[in-house]
Order: C-alpha cells, then structure tokens, then sequence
C-alpha cells in the first residue's frame, strides 16, 4: 500500500461519517474533496448507536477499495468529539455533503456545535451532484433488502459485500 499518512503538512480536511454503507453520492464528494485539499481523511464513526450493517472494520475496507484512485485520501475511523479527533490529526476543516434541503437543518446545527466547540475549524458544505441527491445509505438498504436494484447508486465492490451480506441474513432467517 502506498504511505497515504504522509507529514502533517498541507491542508487538511476530514470529511466524516457513518458510511453505511458507502454510497456513489459519498465517492462523488470524496473525489471532488480530494481535489480541494492536500489531504483529506475520510472518517467512520465508530461508536454510532444503532446497528450498523457493516461493522466499523468492513466499511474502512470497502472506503480503502474505493478510494485508492485518490492518492491524497486517507481512511480512518473515530469516537468522540468530532472536532477533537480533527484538531488531533490538524485539520482545518470539515466537508459535509448536502443534498436537499431537508438536510440543512441537521447539518447547520452540527456545524454550528462544532464552530462552538473549536471555532478554528470550518465546516465546509459541499452540493451532492445532482444525480445522487436522493441517494442515502438507509434508502439504499431498504431498497436492497426489499429485492430492488441499486446498480448505480454504490460502488460495485459495495454492492457485491451487500449482496453477500443480504444472502447470508436471508440463510439465516431461513
Ligand atoms: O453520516 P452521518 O451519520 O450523517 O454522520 C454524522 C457524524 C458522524 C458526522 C456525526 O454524528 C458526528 O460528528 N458524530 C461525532 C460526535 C460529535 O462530535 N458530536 C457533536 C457534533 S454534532
């Protein structure tokens, strides 16, 4: 694997999440991200409340696998205060997507916390591109879990680990 934990130097930009799983809205924000910034450290949370459908460890994966063409991207997972962790690794902003309005709300009182928080560090929004704004990770679940196709909508490798994911919940039921 190339050395993506390179010095300390540059800017740096963590782009957070809970990446499950990863979809091609996230990958379109990891690739225009990358070319904004000298590093950019794309995040999972680990300690997320709910169930996850991939663990921690198997969604750092599948973001390795689909961000090795971004040789500036470096993947990593957190707990705690997300502006701690971004302070820790000297980051100077956070980039969030946004794909509609109904996002807004949540997103502006993250950012507003974290500006509380560390007002050195920026939230940046990023406009998800238009042909992945109805694109979240729990639709694509849902869709998926229900026999719909989400060709277009992950990563293929994603949607290879979700369909053996599916089946193996569906053996299991059986
Ligand atoms: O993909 P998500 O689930 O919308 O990401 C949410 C995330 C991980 C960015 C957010 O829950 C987070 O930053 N959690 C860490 C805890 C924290 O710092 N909370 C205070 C700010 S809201």
């Amino acid at each position: 694997m190339k050395n993506r934990l390179l010095g300390k130097s540059g800017r740096i930009a963590i782009y957070p999440g809970s990446f499950d799983p990863i979809t091609n809205g996230h990958l379109d924000l990891i690739q225009r991200g990358s070319r904004l910034f000298d590093r950019l450290i794309v995040s999972i949370l680990r300690n997320a409340e709910k169930e996850p459908l991939f663990s921690a460890e198997e969604r750092i994966g599948m973001l390795r696998e689909v961000a090795e063409p971004y040789p500036n991207v470096v993947v990593d997972s957190f707990d705690g205060l997300l502006v701690d962790y971004a302070a820790n690794h000297s980051a100077t902003a956070i980039l969030r997507g946004i794909r509609a309005i109904s996002d807004y709300e949540y997103e502006l009182q993250m950012a507003l916390m974290n500006r509380r928080l560390r007002p050195e560090i920026e939230t940046l929004f990023m406009m998800s591109n238009e042909a992945y704004s109805f694109i979240s990770s729990r639709m694509v679940k849902e869709v998926f879990s229900l026999g719909g196709a989400i060709s277009g909508l992950v990563p293929p490798p994603v949607e290879e680990r979700m369909r053996e994911r599916f089946s193996k919940i569906k053996n299991k039921g059986a």
